[in-house]
């Protein structure tokens, strides 16, 4: 009865991964009413700053009542459906982007998309941008609703540029051009790189030499790069934040060469000002026909007026966007310092972080084998013993088993108390009967696996892909 399309399982909600989702709804932890319930870490959500933006919105009752200098707008925004954006958003939007790069890198209205956020945006781009079986590298791990936002509607294929632990998953020259002869091997046609920089699900920023790297090959290959900094301002060693236009001036790239036009920025605002449901993302680029053409394509997502009234008012009081950017990024990195540290207490150890929501866990000494099975295992036993439902790192397409995302932003302080206390307990109790863990494990450090159907399942209409948020 439905097209194919409708009927594929690739937007990954029928995925195994979605298990511990389907747990948690079953059996949500309150701290009240269900002590014993399964405590949600999955969910890359920022909820720690609350507090800051619902006192704007207290402060300014007249923006939330939809009115300007006290006479209503409703019947204008009523109305409203230019799918070119309110101009006072836009520009406050651009400055907003600027301040988080803390001015370096200005921002020209006129070459910003408004879509129905980074979900919508990412999609955009690759029906913008490529024809439906070629590719866009990606380093792994990602973002598992990549698989979903890039592939299941546009027909674009994935190819994974394999980064492992050895270097703390840092994007090589190497691994650059091992991933565009296996998409050649697949006679899949490149056209970009999409990076996430900070990275989800590592939570890291990416270095001088990745951004070069990456340059280099889309100089090489005359390719696209599609930069999605939607943790930019999630940084919390904010000098260490080089956005992709950033690093391209930094390179002195003379803005005639063709490159700036193959270079585009994917943001939105649900990470840094935690707002997921507010739906607002957005596409930069230089590249006046991608514009033209997202513009177009953005039709289908807008961001609603009275959304944009209300933040384009928000973001307009530079005294709050400048505290609450700094004060949040000072939130994370205490949240963030608190899982690490609880996690060293039972023996585990994590990348290290200097942005996101999340924190990129090893428990590599946990397994039973050096296996996938068995990290399935682990996040079972985590899930259904532990009562926390984390992510395994198969499902950002990791290419070692034994990785797992936290997220640590969107629960209160206490709840990752009681998660730390519950993930102590696990370990003492799982280790005590058996020494720490098996030495031949810790070998797997340097281990890299093939490109297997596991890790890279191509837009077939009854893969596996997952996603998330
Ligand atoms: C890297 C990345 N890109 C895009 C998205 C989707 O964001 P949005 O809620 O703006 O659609 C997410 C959400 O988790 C993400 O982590």
């Amino acid at each position: 009865m439905l097209s194919r399309k409708a009927a594929c399982d690739s937007h990954g909600q029928d995925s195994s991964y979605f298990l511990g989702w389907q747990e948690y709804e079953k059996n949500p932890y309150h701290e009240l009413q269900n002590p014993t319930g399964i405590i949600q870490m999955g969910l890359a959500e920022n909820q720690l700053s609350f507090d800051l933006t619902e006192s704007w919105l207290a402060n300014n009752s007249d923006v939330l009542g939809l009115k300007r200098n006290g006479r209503s707008v409703f019947r204008e925004l009523a109305l409203f459906q230019d799918y070119h954006g309110m101009p006072n958003f836009k520009n406050e939007l651009v400055e907003f982007m600027a301040e988080l790069r803390g001015h370096k890198v200005a921002f020209d209205p006129k070459k910003l998309v408004l879509v129905a956020g980074a979900t919508s945006a990412n999609e955009t781009m690759m029906f913008c941008l490529a024809e439906p079986g070629e590719a866009f590298l990606l380093p792994t791990p990602y973002y598992p609703g990549f698989d979903r936002d890039l592939k299941w509607r546009t027909g674009v294929e994935i190819v994974p540029i394999l980064c492992s632990s050895s270097n703390d998953f840092r994007i090589t020259g190497c691994a650059l051009e091992d991933a565009y002869q296996q998409a050649k091997k697949l006679n899949l046609n490149v056209k970009g790189v999409l990076v996430t920089n900070p990275s989800n699900p590592l939570g890291t920023t990416m270095n001088r030499d990745e951004l070069n790297h990456v340059i280099d090959f889309a100089i090489t290959k005359k390719v696209h790069i599609v930069s999605d900094e939607i943790y930019s301002g999630t940084v919390f060693d904010s000098t260490s934040f080089i956005s992709i236009i950033e690093a391209l001036m930094d390179r002195n790239i003379d803005d005639t060469h063709d490159l700036w036009n193959r270079i585009h920025i994917v943001y939105s605002l649900s990470k840094d000002l935690g707002l997921p449901g507010f739906r607002v993302g957005m596409i930069y680029s230089n590249n006046e026909l991608v514009v033209a053409a997202a513009t177009k394509m953005s039709s289908f997502g807008l961001v609603s007026s009275q959304t944009q009234f209300l933040l384009s008012n928000m973001l307009s009081d530079k005294k709050f966007t400048s505290k609450y950017i700094k004060e949040n990024q000072k939130r994370l990195k205490r949240r963030m310092e608190m899982l690490v540290s609880g996690l060293r207490g039972a023996g585990i150890g994590c990348l290290n972080s200097n942005a996101g929501l999340f924190c990129w866990v090893d428990m590599r000494h946990l397994l039973s084998s050096d296996t996938f099975e068995a990290e399935k295992e682990l996040s079972k036993r985590i899930l259904f013993e532990v009562g926390l439902n984390i992510s395994p790192g198969s499902s950002c397409h990791c290419c070692e088993p034994g990785w797992f995302r936290m997220c640590f932003a969107n629960m209160s302080q206490e709840t990752l108390k009681v998660a730390i206390r519950r993930i102590k307990a696990f370990v003492e109790s799982t280790t005590s009967g058996r020494e720490n863990c098996n030495p031949q494990l810790s070998l797997c450090n340097s281990r890299r696996r093939s490109v297997s159907k596991w890790v890279f399942p191509l837009s077939s209409y009854d893969d596996h892909a997952a996603a998330d948020r």
